[in-house]
């Protein structure tokens, strides 16, 4: 998360002034996006990262892994299940409804006061127990949210009061098939996933004479934007058509953060109404990842966005003047197509790079408009764009027509064997794509993240409710075998449901070839405890995806992987297998989250200085076998409390190391705070990233330890070793963004270094020497890279070669293309 002008917030429950029924008021809806202005995004040199997050005065403070943990009441080897009796293989059988509907629900919060644990529900089902009308002929939306806001049964205040935290209130809001007439606007709150059937997406439809200015409030009220995590809306379609299409109506205000995720939606508005829009993310800065799969039919824009990033993916617009007027410093369309609009893409808010590959319009005035400032910001890129008519229109002037088949840059360009800048005014170079990364020509993606749709209730297994093999998901009791007898039981024969919970593990997870996992909501995380992740020179493995060699289906979905206690030797995810077809292997929307949350001893002691919170080793390794296609994943060692007030001041060793040569398809990613990089591709090959955001710890920095300090003692060979800075020179030695090294064939779209912060306060002028370091690799195709406040862009064996100062734009430094050895 960035820390833009979330200044210390006045937040109402400190003070007393919630309602009592929890219903929060909205904030300050006084933005209009078209008044979008970077400057007031950039904060000053006196701000202080935030300190604070939402209290949790009803956790339950006696649950503690790391001081007393739990055994199961059974433990059965796998020998002890009748493989043949309970293991038929998965085949499609394609029901009518969608089977988390009526699996069993036993999610918990595992950290809420034992008085209402088990009264709180995770799993809200709007119509069968909260009496939404799912006919369209009355009101929903006050049942709607009833669901939204239900606080434990017995009595407990309501969601939104704060008094859970932000990971304290997990909450399915689940929508039945059916159509639900909204009166009035709902409101969501931290930790609400809003979901429906995907088989038959329930349609969410405005009433006439609407009397709100949207139909749905993403955006928790009772916080700054940057700060709004784990919030979803997936499988629903809204609808307008029945309001006056001149009314102002947007339907969706997305002024949300990294962990949240918004899917497989269809806005249905009137054709060309020019009052309505699909989705605003007016009422803050924010900062996003991804918007995916999203249909928008009619309306005046689409999505009209400002925040500081986003990647749009395979987004459909028909009928609407305008399909995306995006603002941000980075920004990338990946398989979007446009058709019947005035616009396709409104590009004039965006001022660093607009990148938009494998994208098509039809029937459109213009396909993407832009602002020529004559500098290295406004970079446009396109890559594999089809479309007949005038293509790039900057301040009026058309600058390119027809379409684009291999890669058009226009910024600053770094040719192949040159140090210097080119000015690319409309160059067209060329990106020869690995053929193992592609599916007709285009980079592989999916449609829509896994459901599992196509297997019915009695394919899915919860891993909770499996006679004789107990896993409990509490925060408190060691589920490491059980969860590895279930899982290697059942691979390719049960899709696995976890509920939400935290699932306490003390030894490696080995998820085998043939696994289909579903988390749940924001609530189910896997933690680590334990020796086996405590020595620094040889890390035990959390989370383990297959074998070396394994080819098959590891398919995981939704699920948060953290750690409970101070690992310094927790590496933990490690993805091994490859699969047969692209999109077999994967991760979606399933994140990390190092410190910062109840349940952790990285909470509540790690107030101190980085040598004394070495909380994890190392995020994700995607290794030489292994083939994966991750989409929607922040990786984050916290930079504050989200569930209190405790001070995190946390070195985690790595964020994603990437030694994949198979093909690997990296869309939506961030890595942020981690001690020596946030992404390393060593010896790696055939990998295609649409957008990595990324920030250096906010502790780093002149005034506290000089990477590879608290690390120097535990170095592999792939780590940095930061042996080209002088000695004491604090802001060279500092986390790289990149480091790059042996790798060839990597396709890096966006790169995002965000720099705000010289341990833990200002910093004037630049706050970090170095952003991405080269060392013997070839050919490398890099696209729309940004920093802020870093002097050195890209080295190359470590001598600068492409600075910020040379290239100023966007949040400082911008450039379009840099093309290595190719
Ligand atoms: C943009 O915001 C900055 C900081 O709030 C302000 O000083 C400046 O006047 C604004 N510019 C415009 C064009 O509104
Ligand atoms: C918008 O136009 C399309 C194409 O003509 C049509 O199919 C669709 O029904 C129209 N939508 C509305 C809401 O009128
Ligand atoms: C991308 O290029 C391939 C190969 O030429 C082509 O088949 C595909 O249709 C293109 N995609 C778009 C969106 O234009």
């Amino acid at each position: 998360m960035a820390k833009l002008l979330v200044s210390l917030l006045a937040l109402p429950f400190l003070t007393g002034a919630l309602p009592a029924d929890g219903l929060v008021s909205r904030g300050d809806r006084s933005h209009d996006a078209d008044s979008f202005n970077v400057s007031q995004f950039v904060p000053s040199d006196s701000y202080a990262p935030q300190k604070h997050g939402i209290p949790f005065p009803l956790k339950d403070e006696s649950i503690q892994p790391w001081v007393k943990l739990n055994q199961p009441s059974q433990i059965a080897a796998a020998a002890m299940i009748d493989a043949a009796s309970t293991c038929t293989p998965l085949t499609p059988s394609n029901p009518s409804t969608w089977w988390y509907e009526s699996v069993t629900h036993n999610g918990l919060s595992s950290f809420m006061s034992s008085n209402y644990r088990n009264e709180y529900s995770v799993f809200r089902n709007v119509v069968t127990d909260f009496g939404a009308d799912n006919t369209g002929a009355t009101d929903a939306s006050a049942a709607i949210q009833k669901a939204i806001n239900a606080g434990p049964s017995n009595g407990g205040p309501a969601r939104g009061s704060g008094n859970y935290g932000t990971t304290g209130q997990p909450a399915v809001v689940y929508l039945p098939a059916g159509t639900y007439l909204m009166s009035s606007s709902i409101q969501l709150l931290v930790g609400t996933v809003l979901v429906g059937d995907p088989i038959n997406p329930p349609t969410l439809k405005a009433a006439a004479g609407f009397p709100n200015d949207h139909v749905i409030y993403a955006k928790d009220p009772n916080f700054g934007g940057t700060i709004n995590f784990y919030i979803g809306i997936k499988n629903i379609i809204i609808d307008s058509t029945s309001v006056d299409g001149a009314q102002s109506l947007a339907l969706l205000d997305w002024t949300v953060s990294q962990a949240t995720q918004l899917a497989n939606v269809v806005f249905n508005m009137p054709n060309y109404s020019t009052g309505h829009v699909g989705v605003t993310s007016q009422y803050d800065s924010n900062s996003n990842i991804i918007l995916n799969d999203l249909t928008f039919n009619g309306g005046a824009y689409g999505l009209k966005l400002s925040g500081q990033q986003w990647i749009l993916k395979n987004i459909k617009t028909s009928g609407t003047t305008t399909g995306i007027k995006a603002g941000g410093f980075s920004v990338v369309c990946q398989a979007c197509s446009f058709a019947y609009a005035a616009t396709g893409i409104d590009a004039t808010g965006v001022s660093g790079t607009i990148t938009v590959i494998d994208s098509s319009g039809s029937n459109l005035g213009v396909f993407l408009q832009g602002t020529n400032s004559g500098g290295a910001g406004n970079s446009v890129v396109l890559e594999n764009v089809s479309y007949s008519g005038t293509t790039v229109q900057l301040s009026g002037s058309t600058v390119l027509t027809g379409s684009v088949t291999d890669t058009w840059v226009y910024g600053d360009l770094y040719s192949s064997g040159s140090s210097s800048r080119g000015l690319a005014r409309g160059t067209t170079v060329t990106t020869p794509r690995s053929s193992s990364l592609l599916s007709n020509g285009n980079y592989f993606i999916t449609q829509k993240p896994p459901t599992f749709q196509e297997y019915s209730a009695d394919q899915v297994l919860n891993i909770k409710s499996v006679a004789g093999l107990p896993v409990y998901g509490d925060g408190s009791t060691d589920d490491t075998a059980n969860i590895n007898t279930i899982l290697a039981q059942y691979a390719g024969c049960k899709v696995i449901y976890f509920p939400a919970g935290t699932y306490i593990v003390t030894n490696t997870i080995t998820i085998p070839a043939g696994s289909r996992i579903y988390g749940e909501g924001y609530g189910t995380a896997i933690s680590a405890i334990g020796s086996n992740y405590y020595n620094p020179n040889s890390p035990g493995t959390m989370v383990k995806i297959g074998n070396a060699g394994d080819v098959g289906v590891a398919q995981i979905v939704d699920i948060i992987f953290t750690v409970a206690d101070v690992l310094q030797g927790c590496k933990l995810v490690e993805v091994n297998i490859a699969g047969s077809n692209p999109g077999d292997v994967g991760l979606w929307n399933s994140h990390f989250r190092i410190g910062g949350a109840a349940g952790s001893k990285v909470e509540t002691n790690c107030g101190g200085s980085p040598d004394q919170c070495k909380a994890a080793w190392g995020l994700i390794h995607l290794t030489s076998s292994s083939s994966a296609y991750i989409e929607n994943m922040w990786g984050w060692t916290a930079d504050h409390d989200l569930d209190g007030n405790n001070g995190q001041t946390i070195s985690t060793g790595r964020g994603m190391l990437i030694e994949a040569t198979k093909g690997t398809w990296l869309v939506g990613t961030a890595m942020e705070h981690h001690t020596l990089y946030q992404y390393n591709y060593n010896n790696a090959k055939n990998v295609v990233s649409t957008f990595q955001q990324s920030e250096t710890p906010y502790w780093q920095g002149p005034g506290n330890d000089i990477a590879p300090i608290p690390w120097s003692s535990n170095l592999i060979a792939s780590d940095p070793g930061f042996s080209s800075c002088a000695s004491g020179d604090a802001k060279c030695g500092m986390a790289f963004f990149e480091r790059i090294s042996g790798s060839s064939d990597l396709f890096l779209y966006n790169g995002m270094v965000w720099v705000f912060f010289n341990n833990n306060g200002g910093c004037s002028g630049d706050c970090q020497s170095n952003a991405i370091n080269i060392l013997k690799s070839s050919p490398l195709y890099i696209y729309g890279q940004g920093v802020k406040s870093v002097t050195n862009m890209f080295l190359e064996s470590g001598s600068p070669i492409a600075k910020q100062g040379d290239n100023q734009g966007g949040w400082g430094g911008n450039i379009a293309a840099y093309l290595h050895d190719s």
